[in-house]
């Protein structure tokens, strides 16, 4: 533990989530390291983790009961999930088993550590370990960049001797390299550390598609996810910066830290977005709010019986960016641009047309990107004639390159203008 860790979680409730692996003894050497930092530690095992060290040596050393499934608790009425849930400033899982890290991306709750994974709005970390051919499966790798994508923390393992004998990825990071990443954890969210890039500012980003009702049980869409909004924020969040999203209908979990307005339509989108703008340093369009409503609503379902053909009469919806750039105050703005034909050609004009400072585009019809995919490969444009090329990463990766060029854009701005900045 360095000195500047002593004491930087006291006052602040760790619950340790410990799951069935090989690493799960080093969790007694994170749990002290965590209380040497001031932490109270609440531990809650897997059934399997106790086949590795019993739930005797954690309560000893946490000083409090060990509960391993949902059905355990001797006052069940008291929803220890939820209390526990409602007390703690980060949910740590060492070490996290492949299969524990399934179920946390599925949202599985069949026992009180998942339970309480669903339950917590502290920020979470996992620190996997695993045999190397494990750790590098496809689905686990997947399972990685979907909590990724929630804003999970990940403590990626190290290399090293592992207990099969082999040697490679897959050992459990050093406890003191874990502890430090909790504690750097628990600290970003309410003092943004002083080299984030967006200390300071205020951040509004839009995510995810809108809805309009022809009547009440159709409507039109599309099939944004809302992964790279999310992902903007969340990256936003941890460089810094106060964030407000913005976001239509969407299976997502509000991201730790960040203030989450849900809206349904474009306007209501617009609305949530216009009497927010005035504060905002810098405002990300992400989401993918739809062009065209049907002219009229009905208000009781169109029947089928006795029609072989409907007619929609569509109207063009309310232009956002046209009643932001109306909105007081200056912000620099990030535009989306999902296009089919001549990708930066069509970017470009919709960058110059609608206003933005930056544009990122990229090219929607192909096969393992865009929309609902938690990849995406993209070409970032800005006023100046900057040009940044992602090749197919995963969303956050795409929302880091994104902070990115804003950073460049503005230096470069600021050396040859006084243009907006964020
Ligand atoms: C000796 C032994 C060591 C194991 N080590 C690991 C490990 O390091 N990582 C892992 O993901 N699974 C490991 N497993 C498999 C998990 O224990 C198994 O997937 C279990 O279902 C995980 O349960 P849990 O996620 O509920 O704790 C190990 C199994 C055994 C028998």
């Amino acid at each position: 533990m360095s000195s500047e860790e002593a004491g930087q979680l006291e006052g602040e409730e760790v619950v340790l989530a410990v799951t069935g692996s090989i690493a799960a003894y080093k969790a007694c050497e994170v749990l002290r390291r965590l209380q040497d930092a001031g932490a109270v530690v609440r531990v809650t095992m897997t059934h399997n983790a106790a086949e590795f060290v019993s739930p005797l040596t954690f309560a000893a050393l946490s000083g409090h009961r060990v509960i391993s499934g949902s059905f355990q608790d001797p006052q069940p009425e008291r929803l220890a999930h939820i209390r526990w849930a409602k007390r703690c400033s980060a949910f740590c899982v060492v070490p996290a088993t492949a299969d524990f890290l399934a179920k946390m991306a599925l949202g599985i709750a069949d026992d009180f550590p998942s339970s309480l994974h669903l339950a917590v709005e502290a920020p979470v970390l996992v620190a996997p370990a695993m045999e190397e051919k494990m750790w590098a499966h496809p689905a686990v790798q997947r399972n990685i960049e979907t909590l990724k994508s929630r804003g999970v923390r990940i403590v990626d393992p190290g290399v090293g001797h592992l207990a099969s004998g082999g040697h490679g990825p897959g050992r459990l990071a050093e406890p003191l390299d874990i502890v430090a990443s909790i504690v750097e954890m628990v600290g970003a969210p309410s003092t943004p550390s002083a080299q984030g890039t967006l200390a300071g500012q205020q951040v509004l980003v839009s995510a995810g598609p809108t809805r309009e009702h022809l009547d009440p049980v159709r409507m039109l869409s599309n099939p944004s996810s809302g992964k790279m909004g999310f992902a903007v924020a969340v990256e936003a969040h941890s460089r810094g910066a106060k964030v407000v999203l913005v976001s239509g209908p969407t299976s997502l979990p509000d991201p730790p830290g960040v203030e989450v307005v849900r809206v349904v339509t474009v306007d209501e989108m617009a609305d949530a977005l216009v009497s927010r703008a005035a504060n905002a340093d810098a405002l990300v369009m992400a989401a993918a709010p739809a062009d065209f409503r049907p002219q009229r609503r009905s208000p009781e379902k169109i029947k089928k019986a006795g029609t072989d053909k409907l007619t929609l009469e569509l109207v063009a919806t309310t232009d956002i960016l046209e009643q932001l750039r109306q909105a007081p105050g200056q912000r620099l703005v990030v535009g989306f641009a999902a296009e089919t034909g001549d990708l930066e050609v069509a970017a470009q004009e919709k960058m110059v047309r609608k206003g933005c400072d930056l544009i990122v585009a990229n090219r929607v019809g192909l096969p393992g990107g865009g929309f609902e995919s938690d990849l995406n490969e993209v070409v970032i444009l800005d006023r100046l004639g900057g040009r940044t090329m992602v090749d197919s990463s995963p969303k956050p990766e795409i929302a880091a390159a994104i902070w990115d060029a804003v950073a460049d854009f503005n230096e470069r701005a600021s050396a040859g203008s006084s243009g907006p900045s964020a």
